[in-house]
């Protein structure tokens, strides 16, 4: 017994149990051949396929890892969450619901569809078309006033203060995100978008573009598990009021058409980027985050969601 968790609810959120779940799940998926690269970004189909890091953030700060958490990826639509909060945090939980809305949509994540069905709104902040509204929602006079406050805010969940682009891929998805532009200029011809629906395009394919690692990924995911506090470095991103919706958020959206699978299987919030990245927050408990590039064909890491699903369960991370 450990004496140091009094044996209550969480009793099973030891260093022993962490580490043994943690190596378990690293052993267990390591040799999966299922899934492959993203290759409708071409940066991101060359990506070293074997890269395979799990990092798990209690909320007393407490960092667990097993396999490469050092590696970066793309942090691709992981970004849409922490934009999502410097909105929230800046104008309010309102505004979202008021504007591209936050339900589901039922179609992948790039749909024109979606957007069609209902002019724009009655969609959510984590699909492309929500994304790309809500990055044009962060205030700020210049593009670079607004691109400095975006990855400022995602260093601070990271606890980080040195996150890069990553250049190539920043290249690659801007000359390729033809879609992403007639996205944009549809939720523009709705009245969502309200500025320059080409400069929200381009900072949004920017903030896609930040290399983050597992561990990174797991202290962002932490810092919503512990109500807007990272608990590293104990700095206050988010008001502790706004981050259930948050959280609501991801779980109606976090893995796209698979988000009701997911939440079926684990029962927390989640959200997945196309790099490869998948974080999960378990509220009150831990963030965790799994990078591996092979993804499933709704676009989400297929390790990922093994490792989360197993560690989880082993943890007794499922809220509900
Ligand atoms: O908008 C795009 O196409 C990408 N930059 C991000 C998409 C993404 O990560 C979707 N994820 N599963």
């Amino acid at each position: 017994a450990d004496s140091s968790t009094g044996g209550g609810l969480d009793s099973k959120l030891t260093p022993d149990n962490i580490n043994a779940a943690l190596k378990k799940a690293y052993d267990d998926y390591k040799g999966l051949k299922e899934g492959k690269n993203a290759d409708y970004i071409p940066a991101l189909a060359k990506v070293d396929s074997n890269i395979y890091g799990i990092a798990l953030v209690t909320v007393d700060g407490k960092i667990y890892t097993v396999g490469d958490v050092k590696s970066e990826v793309a942090i691709e639509s992981i970004s849409k969450v922490f934009t999502m909060a410097k909105v929230m945090e800046e104008s309010g939980v309102e505004s979202l619901p008021h504007n591209m809305g936050v339900d589901a949509t039922g179609q992948v994540f790039n749909s024109i569809y979606a957007i069609e069905q209902h002019k724009g709104a009655e969609m959510n902040p984590l699909v492309n078309a929500g994304a790309i509204t809500t990055t044009s929602m962060v205030k700020g006079k210049s593009y670079d006033e607004i691109w400095n406050k975006i990855l400022n805010y995602y260093g601070e969940f990271a606890g980080r203060s040195d996150l890069k682009v990553i250049e190539d891929v920043y290249k690659s998805e801007a000359d390729t995100n033809q879609r992403n532009q007639a996205i944009a200029y549809l939720m523009y011809a709705y009245g969502h978008i309200k500025g320059d629906p080409m400069q929200a395009t381009d900072i949004y394919t920017r903030q896609c573009s930040v290399g983050v690692s597992a561990k990174d990924l797991a202290v962002m995911a932490s810092t919503l598990a512990n109500a807007g506090v990272n608990p590293v470095t104990g700095k206050t991103l988010m008001k502790a009021d706004d981050v259930p919706e948050a959280l609501a958020v991801m779980a109606t959206a976090g893995l796209y058409d698979d988000a009701g699978k997911w939440l079926y299987a684990t029962g927390l919030p989640g959200k997945s980027g196309v790099g490869g990245g998948l974080i999960a927050v378990s509220p009150g408990k831990f963030g965790i985050a799994v990078v591996s590039p092979p993804l499933d064909e709704a676009g989400n890491s297929v390790r990922g969601q093994k490792a989360i699903t197993d560690i989880s369960a082993a943890l007794g991370g499922n809220p509900y």
